[in-house]
């Protein structure tokens, strides 16, 4: 599995060098937060240096539907009654200077970004009074959407019946591993660096600036900046107040005679459709994402995968799958993004995360106000967003999240213990974790190959379980991934999963 952006995109090297031991900023993650904020503090004349565990656009950015709109589904009327329209109006503002910040930054680079209407829409009558609760917020923070009653299938080129949608004009959809080639290029024709292969595994705050340890040894400097997604190092138990979610996503080569979408579409049904169509070396690519399932707690996750395609065959006959890929996403209790610094770090470690499925102007807007606070410049609209605190109906979220993470740990433990190893090797694509005394293991085959690791979480001791799609150790708790030998693929974990004792 690869995403049909890693797929299309020029090949954008690695750099398995040593990090600089002394930058004034150092930032965790090469997706787009992290070369975003990279970019603009280069500009501001500041030494930066970037570490990325993996390869550049290996996680979320490198998997999304690479969508850039205002419009975001039910996003909108979400942060409207947990914040009100004044953090609304704020929210949109960022995410207008996101748009505005890509479109200065890459419009001229071809391929990367094209211009389409984005449409919320919903095929059940159920469903239009969500569709006019998304209206009255978009219409509160002025964005110039258009309400749309039984649209024609032809006037939005898809193939099922719309009862009710919202569209807005002058969106755009991004190519996202090209745009981070783009960056990347420009960054290291400046000379800073982008080292790959690094992982960061811990930093120490002191009075002068962080020490930060990676798996290629110490680096020195003022900031450090998490552009990782899910935030490891969290000393404040952000991630208590992040919900992991990851969702499927499906590319298909079109027929000529197939029904061709015109835009980036969303659906508020039950389960939530995602649809873009590109022209992509003068093939029409459709690619279609599923609703969010929670991180770890799909018992077959390879059932939505073959819901998704089912619909996709049944939808557009003659559709023919190129590819699929994942992403995981993080949405906080209080449904907008965190951008700033970590509690217990003395203002040293900033970080942005909860994005919620909104990756593509939601990482350009907490980029701007990570590196707007770096820099001491002020926005009004950052300066709404920072100045927010969770409400009751947030930590009434906090609380049931947590409610249940805490369930997952204790139950995970319980019912690891009441299975013992029994020494036959799991059918193949297949995982589950098993009792050796009173340790858990996980015991999975993937391509002929048995591996016994730990079954206990790195970060906070949650009993992983097994996604049989991926086939990856994913854990209930707080989103952290792994693949069946135990390396970290992502989420808060730093450490891999121990190997099982035989
Ligand atoms: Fe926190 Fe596993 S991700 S315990």
């Amino acid at each position: 599995m690869e995403s049909l952006w890693r797929q299309t995109a020029p090949h954008i090297p690695d750099d398995p060098s040593a990090p600089p031991k002394g930058s004034t900023i150092v930032v965790a993650g090469a997706g787009l937060t992290g070369l975003a904020v990279a970019t603009m503090l280069h500009r501001a004349g500041m030494r930066v240096a970037v570490v990325e565990a993996r390869s550049i656009g290996a996680v979320t950015t490198g998997n999304t539907t690479g969508k850039l709109s205002l419009l975001q589904g039910d996003v909108l009327s979400r942060i409207r009654s947990h914040a009100g329209d004044e953090i609304l109006r704020a929210y949109v503002e960022s995410n207008r200077a996101a748009q505005e910040w890509v479109q200065r930054e890459l419009r001229p680079v071809q391929g990367v970004i094209a211009a389409r209407p984005a449409v919320t829409y919903t095929v059940s009558g159920d469903r239009v009074t969500a569709i006019d609760r998304e209206l009255s917020a978009a219409q509160a923070a002025d964005i110039p959407v258009e309400r749309l009653d039984r649209p024609s299938r032809e006037e939005f080129g898809v193939p099922f019946d719309v009862v009710a949608a919202l569209r807005l004009d002058g969106q755009f959809q991004l190519h996202p591993v090209r745009l981070l080639a783009e960056l990347t290029r420009r960054l290291r024709a400046d000379g800073v660096p982008i080292v790959t292969g690094c992982r960061l595994t811990d930093a120490d705050v002191d009075d002068h600036g962080v020490t930060v340890k990676t798996t290629r040894g110490e680096v020195r400097c003022a900031t450090l900046v998490l552009a990782t997604g899910a935030v490891p190092l969290d000393r404040g138990l952000l991630f208590a107040t992040l919900v992991p979610s990851r969702s499927f996503v499906v590319a298909y080569d079109l027929p000529r005679e197939a029904a061709v979408p015109q835009g980036m579409f969303l659906s508020l049904d039950e389960p939530s459709r995602s649809i873009r169509c590109d022209d992509l070396g003068g093939a029409r690519v459709l690619t279609l994402g599923s609703g969010a399932h929670p991180t770890g707690r799909v018992e077959r996750t390879s059932d939505l995968l073959s819901e998704l395609d089912e619909w996709a065959r049944s939808s557009w006959p003659g559709a023919r799958r190129r590819t699929w890929w994942a992403a995981q996403d993080y949405r906080s209790v209080s449904h907008l993004p965190f951008a700033g610094v970590l509690p217990r770090t003395s203002g040293r470690i900033l970080a942005a995360t909860g994005y919620d499925k909104w990756g593509m102007t939601n990482a350009v807007a907490s980029a701007l106000r990570v590196a707007g606070r770096i820099l001491e410049r002020h926005e009004p609209w950052a300066d709404a967003l920072d100045s927010h605190h969770a409400g009751m109906a947030d930590f009434g979220e906090a609380v049931q999240a947590n409610a249940s993470v805490g369930g997952h740990l204790v139950a995970d433990w319980v019912r690891a213990g009441v299975a013992p190893v029994s020494g036959e090797a799991p059918a193949d694509r297949h995982g589950r974790v098993v009792r050796r005394g009173m340790s858990p293991v996980a015991e999975s085959t993937v391509a002929g190959v048995t591996r016994r690791v730990s079954g206990v979480c790195t970060h906070l001791g949650g009993i992983v379980s097994w996604n049989d799609a991926e086939c990856t150790w994913d854990c209930p708790l707080h989103g952290s991934r792994f693949s069946p030998d135990g390396r970290v693929l992502e989420g808060p974990a730093v450490q891999p999963l121990s190997q099982a004792e035989e």
